[in-house]
């Protein structure tokens, strides 16, 4: 049976750190606050001069580098961000580019959170009609400038970096076992950047009087959403393939804040720590890098065996919600 099977991963992040500490000096918090409401200690920031692009194109090296094929081999790049380099051209083309893919069709894919699930499933859904068989799936952001160091409700939230995936054509029952999303627009003005769309241009009143180009949330809509959701989209997936959470060898959730994993995961009664993967103590939620970032440290870690079952799941603004399975 023809599947799409993960050859490769790579992961690049800002070297720059910024601690809770530091955010005490800019906003009214505490590190006690953020560690036990989030679970974050740390997130990384891209520096002057750095871009989504620049990680995206660094994390892609390193797939493509694990993978054992050449960029000119890619059919097709898929690149998920809610913070593109431009509004056009899509970001997915700078990496293009950059990497060399000259045989690959690029695109951007805006799911918020759950884009590189969105990109799995397009690009599964590609290799399995035949259209075709290496893909490149990325999910890359620079948050730190769409979110406004002023509001302590959410400043304290996001990080930058990107996670890559190479997916290839493969024969047998290792592989992508299934994807799921979806979605529920009538929360899309839960979790959103009001400003610099066309609906609010960027003007020196929205941008600068009306901070409308900086992300806005309802945390308490979307924290309870969110755990719903995840569990929705898990239990879809372990549905669709006849199995249980008992079968799952390792959970890789959307890493937004530890109380959401932590209900998660003890509604789908995956809570030992060798079955649920957790590190955004150290990046805070990068959106729709976090996935891919998770799944490249599990992978360079040994955390996932041949044959073992690992589940994805992923929530964002949109909302946009889904799942892969697959035997790795
Ligand atoms: O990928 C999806 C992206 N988004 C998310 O996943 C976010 C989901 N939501 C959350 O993670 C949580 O709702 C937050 C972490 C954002 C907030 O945690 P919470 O337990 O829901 O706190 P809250 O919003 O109910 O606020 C409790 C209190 C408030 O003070 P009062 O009104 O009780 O006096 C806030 O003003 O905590 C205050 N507060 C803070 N205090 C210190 C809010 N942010 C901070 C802060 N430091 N950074």
């Amino acid at each position: 049976m023809l599947r799409s099977r993960i050859t490769g991963t790579g992961s690049s992040l800002p070297e720059k750190i910024l601690t809770n500490s530091d955010l005490e000096l800019m906003v009214e918090t505490s590190d006690e606050w953020i560690t036990s409401r989030t679970g974050i200690k740390q997130r990384r920031i891209a520096s002057e001069g750095q871009f989504t692009s620049t990680f995206a194109v660094e994390a892609s090296r390193r797939a493509l580098e694990m993978s054992g094929i050449k960029a000119e081999e890619l059919d097709l790049i898929i690149l998920g961000t809610v913070t593109p380099d431009f509004p056009f051209p899509a970001t997915a083309c700078i990496v293009q580019h950059e990497i060399g893919a000259v045989n690959a069709a690029a695109f951007d894919l805006s799911a918020a959170c759950s884009g590189f699930i969105y990109g799995l499933s397009i690009a599964d859904k590609y290799i399995r009609t035949g259209e075709a068989r290496k893909v490149l799936v990325i999910g890359a952001e620079v948050l730190s400038r769409v979110v406004d160091w002023t509001d302590r409700n959410t400043c304290i939230l996001f990080g930058d970096g990107s996670g890559a995936a190479v997916i290839e054509a493969c024969e047998g029952d290792t592989g992508l076992l299934s994807t799921h999303i979806f979605s529920n627009g009538s929360y899309w003005n839960t979790l959103y950047q009001p400003g610099c769309g066309n609906r609010n241009p960027a003007t020196n009143r929205s941008v600068i009087d009306d901070r409308l180009c900086f992300i806005k949330m309802e945390g308490n809509d979307v924290f309870k959403h969110a755990v719903r959701a995840m569990e929705e989209a898990a239990c879809t997936a372990l549905a669709a393939n006849g199995m249980t959470p008992s079968d799952v060898s390792l959970l890789i959730p959307h890493q937004a804040n530890l109380r959401i994993i932590d209900a998660t995961a003890k509604r789908l009664g995956i809570t030992e720590e060798e079955r649920l993967f957790v590190n955004l103590h150290n990046y805070g939620n990068t959106s729709s890098a976090s996935i891919p970032i998770s799944l490249d440290e599990a992978n360079r870690s040994g955390r996932m065996k041949p044959g073992d079952i690992v589940l994805l799941d992923a929530f964002g603004g949109g909302f946009t919600y889904g799942s892969a399975l697959m035997r790795w």
